[in-house]
């Protein structure tokens, strides 16, 4: 048989779907797992955004649709980023896509070549690095750092930016820290980014409607003086309105990078299915308490979580200010953080993800997802006693 093309090579899976066959594999045996590995809230998609789409289906709109997405949502969408981004985009300028991934995508495919060089935060979601390798590009690490915060350091980004820097990534809030960056933070990085180099930004938001305490309105690079046509701004509703298993996300960028996307949607996806787009307009104009209730659950179960793993030995986390995942650095032994999840899996039945799964930074660390009951949290935090006490 003949090999598949090299390209393949670098298009890496993603650990969180690893440990989660690993742990349902442990589950068909008998096992009893605690999933804190996959990041997904624990809630059901709210019952009026579900109805919507029951109701799209029983008007029959289950047909093709257009490639960039229906008018009504790409509408939806601008109405609701002015209100909670302050950003102006018309419709013409909203590409919609089958969950936000695609935007990441889609942005590699329209941007990065061999030659060019790609920002990334370091611990980052990793499918950045895996399309960065993917398109033959230069992976450059914005670092993350504990001592920080995990806040991107203003410094280091300007000994990275070059004249063939073609894109940076930016996740605020971040995911895997659980950490929002202030907006001085954040306006500095995308002042610098627009001052020492002529690169896009892609500014990953799907956690902005999940800072637990905001002290001050959604920041996005996009509102820069001179960077909104040079900004690719990311967003969905798996996180916000609990709708993973929905697909649905979308991208703003300028109405030329808009048609790209729409071409690489039209020989991809083909299109974002329709009555799930239906779902979008709801979840957007409906009512936004269901968001309130999650975030201020995850805001509890975060913090009380990260405070309980810094009682045990060995293990230290910055407390999670936005997002539903706690990340922390854990050092017993000499053990690396590859082995203790790996054994926090098999010994204790505790599934959660190795740090270094989101880049180097990140060895040294674990990744646990906080959106789960606040009986299974407390169940992990005596089984992850049981295994640090232990050792
Ligand atoms: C930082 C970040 N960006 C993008 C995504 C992709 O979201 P979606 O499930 O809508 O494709 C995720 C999902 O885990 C994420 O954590």
């Amino acid at each position: 048989m003949k090999s598949y093309a090299n390209r393949m090579l670098n298009l890496q899976g993603e650990g969180a779907y690893k440990v989660l066959a690993q742990a349902n594999a442990l589950e068909t045996q008998g096992k009893s797992v605690i999933h804190l590995e996959i990041g997904q809230p624990n809630f059901a998609t709210p019952e009026h955004i579900s109805k919507a789409a029951f109701r799209a289906i029983a008007e029959g709109k289950t047909g093709y649709g257009p490639a960039q997405g229906v008018l009504s949502l790409r509408k939806a969408i601008a109405s609701y980023v002015e209100t909670y981004k302050d950003l102006h985009y018309v419709p013409e300028e909203i590409v919609v896509t089958p969950g936000a991934k695609p935007i990441i995508f889609y942005a590699m495919l329209a941007l990065a070549e061999p030659g060019d060089e790609v920002i990334v935060p370091n611990p980052g979601f990793p499918t950045y690095a895996s399309c960065v390798h993917f398109c033959g590009a230069t992976l450059r690490n914005l670092e993350l750092r504990e001592e920080n915060q995990f806040d991107p350091d203003p410094d280091q980004l300007l000994t990275l930016l070059s004249p063939k820097t073609k894109l940076v990534i930016l996740n605020n809030p971040n995911n895997p820290t659980g950490r929002h960056t202030s907006t001085k933070i954040m306006r500095r990085i995308t002042e610098l980014i627009r001052d020492y180099s002529d690169a896009y930004v892609l500014s990953d938001e799907i956690y902005d409607r999940l800072v637990f305490q905001p002290t001050e309105p959604v920041f996005s690079p996009a509102s820069v003086t001179g960077m909104r046509d040079r900004t690719i701004v990311l967003d969905g509703f798996s996180k916000t309105y609990a709708m993973t298993g929905w697909r649905l996300g979308y991208g703003l960028m300028n109405a030329n990078m808009a048609e790209v996307f729409s071409r690489l949607m039209v020989n991809s996806n083909g299109c974002t299915a329709t009555f799930t787009q239906e779902a979008g307009c709801e979840a957007l104009l409906g009512p936004q308490d269901s968001v309130d209730q999650m975030r201020s659950e995850f805001h509890q179960r975060s913090v009380w979580f990260a405070e309980q793993l810094n009682q045990i030995k060995g293990v230290h986390c910055v407390i999670p200010n936005a997002a539903f995942y706690a990340f922390p650095r854990v050092s017993v032994n000499g053990l690396g953080s590859a082995e203790i999840a790996e054994r926090l899996l098999q010994e204790v039945g505790v599934a959660c993800l190795d740090g270094e799964s989101f880049g180097q930074m990140g060895k040294g660390f674990l990744r646990l997802s906080t959106a789960n009951s606040m009986d299974n949290l407390t169940m992990a935090i005596q089984r992850l006693h049981t295994f640090f006490d232990t050792l």
